[in-house]
């Protein structure tokens, strides 16, 4: 039995004294969006309840879809290490970036390297270098554990205002293939992690990840077992069309530290059981979901998987 939780967006920076000099750009209309409304809906409180309710599982490991930021800000990297750092006592922890942590074009070695711990590969195979140039960063990452084999994109980019778009860079594909192709992962559970849904049309245009036909296309040939994805802020289960293999699930989960001033975006989290019998995987799912006026989280209901 191999047990993982699946968290996203918990935008959960504070932007508070943040100087004016940092936000004359892109970042003036996300900070006013925070100020405005963002701030009542992304709420440290929650977040916290809903770590309390992870350590109520046995879990082997917590991967975080993106988003952890409002405006991708280096003190904002900071901030959420040190966050990182505290969910790693419940367990093992694999982060990949969302659109929130490029928000505009920013230096990798002031930004994302802060997180290194929490996506860097550690298959040597695979292995990608720290980029000694801005803005590269180290994904695909790949990481083994236990049966699992978590594969991490990012789809995160700098985009205009008003765009929350996402898209795979042509080198960061290539290299995916290559590792979807590889025989060292015959045998393990492989799940890919991206902050944008994968399949072309699920999401609004200005939201979408660009070139999720070409994705679909590697995915269909070149199976994973399950995709995790956030950037919705919606709970959400889809199914990838394959070639030869069942369809992939495709799960969607809403932002951790949402309170739900709009209804259905509450926050919730995910619970996956791996079960191992001889040579076959048996997945199962779990979702949490929080519950206001109890200020808890509960179980909500099983998901459907084949
Ligand atoms: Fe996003």
């Amino acid at each position: 039995m191999f047990n993982f939780a699946h968290l996203s967006d918990p935008h959960l920076t504070t932007l508070k004294q943040i100087p004016w000099s940092a936000l004359i750009n892109k970042r003036l209309m996300g900070y006013i969006s925070w100020k405005t409304h963002r701030r009542a809906e992304h709420r440290r409180e929650v977040l916290d309840l809903l770590l309390s309710s992870l350590q109520e599982h046995h879990l082997d490991h917590i991967v975080v879809t993106g988003d952890l930021t409002h405006l991708g800000l280096p003190q904002e990297f900071k901030e959420a290490r040190q966050w990182l750092d505290s969910l790693n006592s419940i367990a093992d922890t694999t982060v990949i970036p969302g659109n929130h942590e490029t928000y505009i074009p920013t230096s990798y070695q002031a930004t994302l390297k802060q997180w290194t711990p929490y996506f860097q590969s550690d298959s040597q195979e695979f292995i990608k270098q720290a980029p000694s140039e801005k803005d590269t960063p180290c994904f695909p990452s790949l990481r083994l554990r236990g049966p699992v084999a978590f594969i991490g994109v990012s789809s995160a980019c700098p985009t205009p205002p008003f765009l929350a778009t996402g898209r795979i860079d042509s080198k960061q594909m290539g290299d995916l293939e290559q590792i979807l192709r590889s025989p060292s992962l015959n045998g393990f559970f492989k799940v890919l992690l991206i902050h944008h849904p994968p399949i072309p049309g699920s999401t609004r245009w200005r939201k979408r990840l660009t070139n999720a036909a070409q994705l679909s296309h590697i995915l269909s040939q070149h199976p994973v077992d399950l995709i995790l994805h956030g950037h919705t802020h919606q709970c959400s289960v889809a199914f990838l069309d394959t070639l030869k293999n069942d369809p992939i699930p495709v799960i969607g989960m809403p932002s951790a530290s949402a309170k739900g001033i709009k209804p259905g975006y509450q926050s919730q989290y995910c619970l996956f059981h791996l079960n191992q019998e001889n040579h076959t995987f048996r997945l199962s799912a779990s979702l949490y979901h929080y519950i206001p006026e109890k200020e808890q989280f509960t179980f909500s209901r099983p998901l459907p998987l084949p």
